[in-house]
């Protein structure tokens, strides 16, 4: 026998040692479920992101059922918008008769409280796929427009607390506009609604299958000259100082698994809450890596997400949120 008082081994020795010391636990809560939704009669499989489906109102509005009945307390809507409808002006983001405002009426009109979240930015809206206004100059290179593409996401904000959204998230990464949409929503009365600021948003290799989705991917250009470099901590804090400063409520960090760091540090650092978004990207990853019968796929979604909740966020939007909760229920 070794001379051995310090024995970690002693508190794993069984289950009920082992759940009494359990520090992070998964609940229904902590998730925001990502819906995409598009004007069609009937509901499309997605064949970028095997399990997920683009939404028919109908079908929308009974999933957000389920996902009440499963204590899920959020859903975050993307529309798929007719090819037809985007101009590089990207006004149809702020018609109020248009598939987001129609989505959000349907879901408050069946499930008052379930909360419903909405992104701001301009990509499923924008024939050229950016989050923002392109201009392009005779030698056919891309500028996105900060402060134009800003006002516009001013009135599509506001167009989506007019149809009664709960939390309004902007995921376009323009400067300044978590103060001028505070500011929009306030003078006109929309004080209470909240902004989840999509803080430290990356750009990610992640977001590939959300573009497919969707059929938003940039026509031309990347996303470099908005969404910030993998390689960088500095900025996620500055833009952390800016949305804190422009009076955000929620700060998000964007890819979820791959930046735990950022994640643990905001956390660290502020007194808002911290959301976590588990991307298109991860969700593919668990199915490609379980579909081959690779992986255990339940266990890897629980370590995923776990993981995610441990690094310190409050918020998980994932594409797994229902699937987790069936989980937590069984
Ligand atoms: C667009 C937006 C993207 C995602 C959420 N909002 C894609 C992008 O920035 O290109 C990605 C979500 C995912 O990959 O699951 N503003």
């Amino acid at each position: 026998m070794l001379h051995l008082p310090n024995r970690p081994r002693r508190n794993r020795q069984n289950p009920a040692l082992r759940n009494l010391i359990e520090e992070t636990k998964l609940h229904a809560h902590d998730f925001i479920a990502p819906l995409f939704v598009h004007a069609k009669d009937t509901s499309e499989a997605i064949e970028a992101m095997p399990g997920c489906s683009r939404f028919s109102l109908d079908d929308l509005v009974k999933e957000c059922g389920e996902l009440v009945a499963l204590d899920i307390q959020g859903v975050i809507l993307f529309p798929a918008i007719a090819e037809k409808l985007k101009t590089s002006c990207a006004s149809e983001c702020c018609n109020p008769d248009g598939l987001i405002p129609q989505a959000i009426k349907a879901i408050k009109a069946q499930y008052p409280q379930l909360l419903v979240l909405t992104d701001i930015a301009l990509d499923p809206y924008n024939a050229d796929g950016h989050d923002g206004i392109v201009s392009t100059d005779k030698n056919g290179n891309l500028t996105i427009l900060n402060d134009d593409t800003v006002a516009t996401l001013c009135k599509q904000a506001l167009c989506h607390a007019q149809a009664g959204a709960d939390i309004v998230a902007p995921s376009d990464m323009m400067d300044g506009r978590i103060g001028e949409i505070r500011t929009a929503l306030d003078t006109q009365g929309y004080q209470d609604i909240a902004i989840m600021a999509y803080t430290a948003k990356y750009a990610s290799a992640y977001y590939g299958p959300f573009r497919g989705a969707l059929e938003s991917a940039p026509k031309s250009g990347d996303k470099k000259t908005y969404q910030m470099n993998p390689a960088n901590t500095s900025e996620a804090f500055r833009e952390l100082a800016l949305d804190q400063a422009e009076n955000a409520d929620i700060l998000m960090v964007k890819p979820a698994g791959s930046y735990l760091d950022i994640i643990y540090q905001y956390r660290q650092q502020s007194n808002l809450p911290i959301a976590a978004y588990q991307v298109s990207g991860e969700y593919l990853m668990i199915e490609a890596g379980s579909a081959a019968g690779w992986l255990d796929k339940d266990k890897l979604i629980e370590e995923s997400l776990l993981s995610i909740k441990r690094a310190g966020a409050h918020i998980i939007v994932s594409y797994y949120a229902k699937y987790m909760a069936q989980i937590l229920q069984k």
